[in-house]
């Protein structure tokens, strides 16, 4: 299949869900209540500073407040526990971000665990994850959330499909492989998870009527691994080098594009897929975190 596949334009449909949101933020004013976001951010990792502007950015353009809390590199545990107990309270705050990943002295789940489940707008926190997998209403992490919208804003519903997802992390494919296995709307589907330890990946890959790949390798999903006429969606933020930009470096996803996209029905680049799509259901959350305030 030499054809072109369909692009899956995740900041086209970013674009547009956040000026649906302007409105909601609009309809919360007149009932006195501008939704805000608290996001932490320890230490200088120079990926997680991106993310962190993107973040304050996309909170200003659709009116949601953004209160940013960077801590040295050295912070410990404590500082930052006490911080999110004086976010928890704060009245102004409905959703609280850490970034991740944390220093090596700091415990990520202790972290995360002090997070007030009802402000947890990553999806991050037990009570949600745990809701999350009993099919109860909950806070869902946003990057799976982002790429379950993708799916289905472009018509691709994953009710009785293989999905094949590579990788299992807490962030992305052990939430993603949860949500797609429910009995609910915009779910429904086969899901088999693969990772660093599975015997002949390409043999599952290639089953996938749906590959989502989240394994943090740069451009590891081959044309070879792919069923002809899948759709692809790649979760993968790679800096690789790159001499011929002013950075010194270009962004590259999980799939290797070039080769895949001549196979495929449909796919994500990188940028411009699921990563506009993840802060966006981060300011969705943040709204209705809002929304269930009194
Ligand atoms: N680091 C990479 N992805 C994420 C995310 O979705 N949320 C947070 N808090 N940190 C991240």
């Amino acid at each position: 299949m030499a054809k072109k596949p369909r692009i899956i334009d995740g900041k086209k449909v970013a674009n547009r869900m956040r000026a649906e949101m302007i409105g909601e933020v609009a309809a919360l004013a007149k009932r006195k209540i501008t939704p805000g976001l608290a996001v932490i951010l320890v230490g200088d990792n120079p990926a997680s500073q991106v993310y962190v502007r993107m973040k304050g950015k996309a909170c200003a353009e659709v009116g949601v407040n953004s209160f940013e809390h960077r801590l040295p590199k050295t912070c410990t545990e404590r500082r930052l526990l006490n911080l999110i107990a004086k976010l928890n309270a704060d009245k102004r705050v409905h959703g609280i971000l850490v970034q991740l990943p944390l220093p090596k002295q700091i415990n990520e789940q202790k972290v995360l665990n002090a997070v007030d489940p009802d402000k947890d707008v990553d999806g991050f926190h037990p009570v949600n994850v745990g809701k999350m997998l009993n099919g109860e209403d909950a806070f869902v992490p946003c990057t799976p959330h982002g790429c379950q919208e993708l799916l289905l804003r472009y018509g691709y519903d994953p009710a009785g499909k293989h999905v094949v997802i590579v990788g299992r992390s807490n962030i992305v494919g052990k939430p993603l492989a949860a949500m797609l296995m429910q009995k609910a709307a915009g779910a429904n589907a086969t899901v088999t998870i693969c990772h660093s330890r599975t015997k002949n990946l390409p043999s599952i890959t290639k089953q996938a009527d749906i590959l989502i790949a989240a394994i943090g390798v740069p451009e590891f999903v081959k044309a070879r691994m792919v069923k002809e006429g899948a759709v692809v969606i790649d979760v993968g933020v790679n800096r690789i080098e790159d001499k011929s930009k002013k950075s010194g470096y270009r962004l590259v996803g999980d799939v290797d594009f070039n080769g895949v996209s001549k196979k495929v029905k449909a796919i994500t680049p990188v940028p411009g897929g699921v990563g506009p799509m993840t802060i966006t259901m981060l300011l969705k959350n943040t709204i209705e975190a809002a929304k269930r305030k009194k």
